[in-house]
């Protein structure tokens, strides 16, 4: 989705814009733009449709914008096209007030028409110029107070960077519904939608508040709440650094970020596994309180709720407490069935989607205790639940999820043993065999890692079909479900995961001669079914890609067309292993069909808007 960064300081702030929405460009976007303040050229702006590569070639890499403070976007399209002109900034009438914004202003045409009936002339369709034309309504020679008349009447969601040619000290920062954080530097400031675009100018951080103001000058950084009242703000230290968000000499960060997933299960399982037992900080649910959970709701999007969808195989099994799990935009509008006994799972590598955000809301108001598993340290997710359980997979900037994804099953595994434990669900025996496997299981996936030329070669056999279908029973399903998004997500190519007994209730009229179909049969208790299935496709003219644990490779191999294994491991953590050559199998087919592989079409890393 869209991206902010703003700058005042003692340098050049177009070339660092430039640079800071370089690093955002990840987030999906389709124009960017920059409005820098200079005493003697007064603010200009400078935008266009298209990729960065066009706005630096059009400033020539910022030389012709000259100033040392100003605000950098690159908007996702929501209200009007992709065109030079609905590009952010937007600026007010007389061209002295500049807006850059993340969100959707949702009650922007009765502003619209109230500014038009006040002689307002408009020039672009989008809900961000209202806002630029509203502070211009209402600026009597005071921004900040013209920018709180502006935030009692603007509803939806917006993260704001506001420049005013009146007064060029300052840059005026606003969030609400939609992240925004502020970087200290030495006689500077910064401003931006994702850390990831200061990283390399300030470690020093906060993260702004819902309905707080910021006003960044070269001397410091002053924060007010909604009543105008100052606060004091708390500075973190980011603890990764500037190579974790580069591409370290891959091709893409998704082959990148699937080739660290050894290293990210890693950090994310070992500090937590101490004498043979599993050691949640930042669990602050009391034994008492978790014998007295009465129901479980895995709330997420996308990849996030299909690890939710492994989650609920394996907590049913070892809790015997229900599990529902519900994609956020759903929950937020069913009525769920939640209360005080009720334990929320909130699951979210941003930390930032709006309609997770907005159910975590939803289940809190209910009275669910809120617990959140996360990437993003301080983002809005985690800092909006009740405990928080960080996967430690480092930045993610490849669209598509790999690395996020496998770190958040693994949490989720641990959160279920530890609950386990507690309950007494769980023999000691298989909890320490459990333990045991997960110690293992970074090493396990790098051996996976091992088969990519294997996986290549299949990708390069079927990356011309049209439709693919992903089937499989139980925790197999879960992933053929997640297989099938990441396949089609980056390669465009329609697929769909099936649980396999469904194929006869009415898919298997799709199967004809040649369809791919990838099977897939790693979950031993139901191997004998997994292979009937494939029998029922193979005889209506199926392709079939097998995927299967490395015991029954050979029993497998006899009936498919091409065979992808992964080393035996406990049941319940198998899909940690079985992802891994489906996220291969994706970007290789992706590769060989020429697609923007970091960069989906109409995708966005962090999504903002509902
Ligand atoms: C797919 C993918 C998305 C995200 C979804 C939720 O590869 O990345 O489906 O999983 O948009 O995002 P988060 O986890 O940030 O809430």
């Amino acid at each position: 989705m869209c991206g902010i960064v703003g700058y005042i300081g003692r340098e050049e702030a177009a070339p660092i814009l430039l640079d800071g929405l370089k690093r955002l460009e990840y987030r999906g976007y389709d124009s960017a733009g920059m409005a820098v303040y200079d005493p003697e050229e007064g603010l200009t702006v400078a935008k266009a449709k298209g990729r960065l590569s066009v706005l630096s070639e059009l400033t020539e890499g910022g030389k012709t914008v000259r100033g040392t403070m100003g605000v950098g976007h690159t908007r996702w399209a929501t209200h009007g096209v992709p065109s030079d002109v609905n590009s952010h900034p937007q600026v007010s009438q007389s061209g002295r007030i500049a807006v850059v914004h993340n969100g959707i202003i949702e009650n922007y045409m009765a502003l619209k028409e109230f500014l038009v009936a006040n002689g307002v002339d408009f020039v672009s369709e989008t809900d961000t110029e209202v806002v630029a034309q509203l502070i211009e309504y209402f600026y009597e020679g005071d921004l900040l107070q013209a920018v709180g008349r502006v935030l009692h009447r603007i509803e939806g969601a917006y993260a704001l960077g506001i420049l005013c040619a009146d007064e060029p000290d300052k840059v005026v920062a606003v969030r609400k519904d939609s992240p925004l954080i502020l970087g200290y530097g030495q006689d500077c400031a910064y401003l931006a939608s994702d850390v990831t675009a200061v990283i390399r100018y300030t470690r020093e951080v906060s993260y702004m508040e819902d309905g707080e103001i910021a006003v960044l000058t070269r001397g410091g950084v002053r924060v007010y709440n909604a009543l105008m009242q100052p606060v004091v703000k708390e500075h973190h230290t980011v603890d990764w650094d500037i190579d974790a968000a580069e591409k370290g000499g891959y091709e893409h960060f998704m082959f990148k970020e699937i080739m660290e997933q050894p290293d990210a299960l890693r950090k994310t399982i070992s500090p937590r596994i101490r004498d043979g037992e599993i050691v949640l900080e930042g669990l602050s649910l009391s034994p008492e309180q978790i014998r007295d959970i009465r129901n479980i709701h895995i709330i997420a999007c996308g990849s996030s709720y299909h690890v939710g969808m492994v989650g609920k195989y394996n907590l049913e099994k070892l809790l015997r407490i229900p599990v529902e799990v519900t994609v956020a935009s759903e929950f937020r509008y069913m009525d769920p069935i939640v209360d005080g006994r009720t334990l929320a799972i909130v699951i979210s590598q941003s930390g930032e989607t709006l309609d997770t955000m907005a159910a975590l809301r939803e289940a809190r108001s209910l009275g669910a205790h809120i617990l959140s598993i996360v990437n993003v340290v301080g983002s809005s997710i985690a800092r909006e639940s009740e405990d928080v359980l960080y996967t430690w997979a480092g930045p993610e900037i490849a669209v598509a999820t790999t690395k996020a994804y496998s770190t958040q099953l693994v949490v989720l595994d641990m959160l279920g043993l530890y609950f386990a434990r507690v309950l007494g669900t769980v023999t000691r025996e298989e909890h320490d065999r459990v333990i045991g496997e997960l110690l293992t299981l970074p090493d396990k996936v790098a051996r996976v890692l091992t088969q990519t030329e294997q996986i290549q070669y299949y990708a390069s056999q079927y990356f011309n079909h049209d439709s693919v279908f992903f089937i499989g029973r139980n925790l197999d399903y879960a992933m053929g479900l997640e297989g099938s998004l990441k396949l089609k997500e980056i390669s465009y190519i329609h697929s769909e995961a099936y649980a396999s007994g469904e194929l006869k209730h009415g898919t298997i009229s799709l199967i004809e001669d040649g369809t791919l179909v990838v099977a897939l049969g790693t979950y031993g208790p139901l191997f004998e079914k997994a292979m009937s299935n494939i029998l029922e496709v193979k005889s209506r003219g199926a392709d079939v890609l097998g995927l299967t644990t490395e015991d029954h490779r050979e029993q497998m191999a006899q009936v498919v067309d091409g065979v992808i294994t992964v080393p035996e491991t406990h049941p319940m953590l198998l899909p940690s292993l079985s992802v891994v050559p489906l996220q291969l199998f994706a970007y290789y087919v992706a590769l060989q069909r020429g697609c923007d592989i970091d960069k989906p079409r109409n995708l966005a890393k962090s999504v903002t808007v509902e």
